[in-house]
């Protein structure tokens, strides 16, 4: 069994696994740090290190799903981050801080990848939106198990304000909305992507899907709606997974 270093940064903890990636599962505890104030590049790059210090049996390439749009390993947005990652060299800091190959990706493309490959998405063809509603939303969009990346749906507006900023579950709790509330909101959204991409179905995931049951009732969309599976460990095990598909060893 090869294990992989997989770690998530949310807006609260930075979360570290070692991964499985031929079964796509995290094998033994998961580690976590609060995330630094603002997660400005020096405090997260000591983060990163201390958390992969804690993993010496993790060998091989390390992967980070990361709050931005990814590409070739810059972080090139800043929704819920401090703005100095802008432009930043993601993988060549994680790779330093980790001391291993670094590989990033969005956090919900990260999370779309380990549902489709071992959770809710699994055998699933057609378009497929996995949806994370934690601090911001994230997107991650698949067409016949294809990832297409960065789609950032998070931010598109709906009824004249970004999509995040009326139905994250941080909007939730700050505005303490009740479930009815809440899901009125995200079913406006759920309505605005599906007249725009036409997904079959829909992953709802993010740390709000641990409390599914409570919710699940009022969310409405003429695609099906199901909870993504691996909840609070996606982030950890896509990264993992995606990071052992690509790095360059
Ligand atoms: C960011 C996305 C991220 C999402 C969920 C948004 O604010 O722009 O990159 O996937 O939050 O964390």
């Amino acid at each position: 069994m090869s294990l992989t270093l997989g770690i998530d940064l949310g807006g609260s903890a930075i979360k570290a696994g070692a991964v499985d990636t031929d079964g796509g599962e995290v094998v033994g505890e998961l580690q976590s740090v609060p995330t630094p104030a603002g997660a400005t590049l020096e405090a997260t790059r000591a983060a990163l290190a201390s958390l992969a210090a804690r993993f010496p049996d993790c060998r091989g390439p390390v992967g980070l799903a990361f709050p931005s749009v990814v590409k070739a390993g810059i972080t090139y947005t800043a929704a819920n981050v401090d703005r100095g990652w802008i432009g930043a060299d993601a993988a060549a800091l994680l790779t330093a801080a980790a001391g291993r190959p670094g590989v990033v990706v969005n956090d919900a493309d990260a999370a779309g990848v380990a549902e489709m490959r071992v959770g809710a998405g699994r055998g699933e063809r057609g378009v497929v939106m996995m949806l994370t509603f934690g601090t911001g939303i994230g997107s991650a969009l698949f067409a016949d198990g294809r990832l297409w990346p960065n789609t950032e749906l998070g931010h598109l507006e709906v009824d004249g304000r970004e999509a995040e900023h009326r139905a994250s579950a941080r909007v939730r709790t700050l505005e303490r909305l009740d479930w009815p509330a809440w899901c009125e909101r995200v079913n406006a959204v759920l309505a605005r992507y599906h007249t725009l991409l036409w997904p079959d179905v829909f992953i709802i995931g993010g740390g709000v899907s641990e409390r599914w049951e409570e919710f699940a009732g009022l969310l409405r969309s003429p695609a099906r709606i199901v909870p993504a599976k691996l909840r609070h460990t996606a982030g950890v095990v896509g990264a993992a997974l995606y990071a052992a598909e690509t790095a360059v060893h």
